[in-house]
């Protein structure tokens, strides 16, 4: 049977325009290629002429956008003879990078925040078979111990500080510009350590820029001097990046010591890609906000309720920052605007079940009577 016809993720569709060979091996779950939905009802319920793209990144193989520069990450790290790797996580890098560890059979060791994870993060590092070390601390804890570490033992980090991660994120924007046949106007997301914003404008800026294969010209930010490298070609999208209030370092101007929020995802006080989303949001003219948990909340029931989409509290932040600043007039009528949806909302079932309280949950005896009566009642 033929087999050319099969998606076989990210390494294999965007080959030369990552840093990969020909015959490099793809260590790969068939990521990426992830639905671009218009949202149908959220524009009307707001009244505003907008349209709005959510990008479904809960639908990766494990749940979550991490996927995308995990099999980059991976795929290189066994190519380089890597027999293990390791993370700090608030719960997706965690999943994905056990996965794809499985994956290439190799050892995944894992530092998660006690307590401050999502029930199905962590059920998926602990199925995936990674060596998880709970640690009485938080992510940025945790980040500063695996960079420590990784000069004394045999570990390739897989944090977005490894470039390669960003490389296989984005393509992210690749597809986006494939599917709309151009950028947005805006692109909304959530922000936690900052690699996920500028992967997004590194491949915006190569999408756009739309060379053939053989003068590709790579975008990297290059610290030295605080600028992203190759072509800046025009027709990128303004980029917003939405913080939890309680964990949000780049509308206070600085690391935030103890960073709190129901997004635990992106509890995140000190990011690592910190002069890299500042040099995306001032060549982008675009803006930091932060939301109240509330409004995440609000914003992730939103999209589930009104759209059929679940998505966990973090990648809502994206959502519900967009519509308000589409309400305030910000974000202005007529725009098209892309928001990464970054992770599943079965990730975390606890929050969504204590959120729905006042969701109709009816208990009855099991009649037809009382079946019917509760049909008749709830019309
Ligand atoms: N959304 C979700 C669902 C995330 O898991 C993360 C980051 C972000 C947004 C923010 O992306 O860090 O690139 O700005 N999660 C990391 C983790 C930190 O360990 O899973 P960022």
């Amino acid at each position: 049977m033929s087999n050319a016809n099969r998606y076989t993720g990210l390494v294999d569709r965007y080959r030369d325009r990552l840093p990969v060979s020909a015959t490099t091996r793809a260590i790969s779950l068939g990521e990426g290629n992830t639905p671009l939905i218009k949202l149908e009802n959220i524009p009307r319920i707001i009244g505003k002429d907008v349209e709005i793209y959510v990008k479904y990144e809960g639908l990766n193989p494990t749940g979550s956008f991490k996927d995308r520069g995990m099999t980059m990450a991976v795929t290189k790290a066994v190519e380089e003879g890597s027999k293990a790797i390791i993370c700090a996580s608030t719960g997706n890098t965690s999943a994905a990078a056990a996965a794809y560890a499985a994956r290439a059979g190799i050892k995944a060791f894992v530092l998660i925040p006690e307590g401050k994870i999502a029930m199905g993060k962590m059920a998926q590092a602990m199925m995936y078979g990674a060596i998880t070390m709970q640690i009485r601390g938080n992510f940025d804890d945790g980040m500063r111990l695996v960079k420590e570490v990784a000069d004394q033992a045999p570990v390739t980090i897989v944090n977005s500080i490894n470039p390669y991660r960003l490389q296989g994120q984005k393509t992210i924007a690749y597809e986006i510009v494939e599917a709309l046949g151009r950028a947005p106007d805006y692109h909304c997301l959530p922000v936690g350590n900052a690699g996920n914003i500028t992967a997004h404008w590194m491949g915006y800026t190569e999408a756009v820029a739309n060379q053939p294969a053989d003068q590709f010209e790579q975008v990297i930010y290059d610290a030295a001097t605080d600028q992203f490298t190759g072509p800046k070609p025009e027709g990128l999208p303004t980029m917003v990046g939405y913080q939890a209030s309680g964990a949000a370092p780049f509308l206070r101007g600085a690391p935030v010591e103890s960073p709190e929020t129901v997004a635990t995802a992106i509890r995140i006080g000190n990011p690592q890609s910190w002069n890299h989303a500042k040099a995306v949001v001032r060549d982008s003219k675009g803006w930091f906000d932060e939301l109240q948990d509330s409004e995440i909340l609000e914003a992730q029931r939103l999209l589930s309720m009104y759209e059929g989409v679940f998505v966990e509290p973090a990648s809502a932040a994206s959502i519900g920052g967009a519509i308000r600043d589409i309400k305030a007039g910000k974000i202005a009528e007529g725009s098209v605007i892309v928001c990464t949806v970054t992770g599943n909302g079965l990730k975390d079932p606890d929050t969504a079940i204590k959120q729905c309280a006042d969701a109709v949950m009816l208990s009855i005896d099991a009649t037809m009577d009382q079946v019917k009566d509760s049909i008749l009642s709830n019309m």
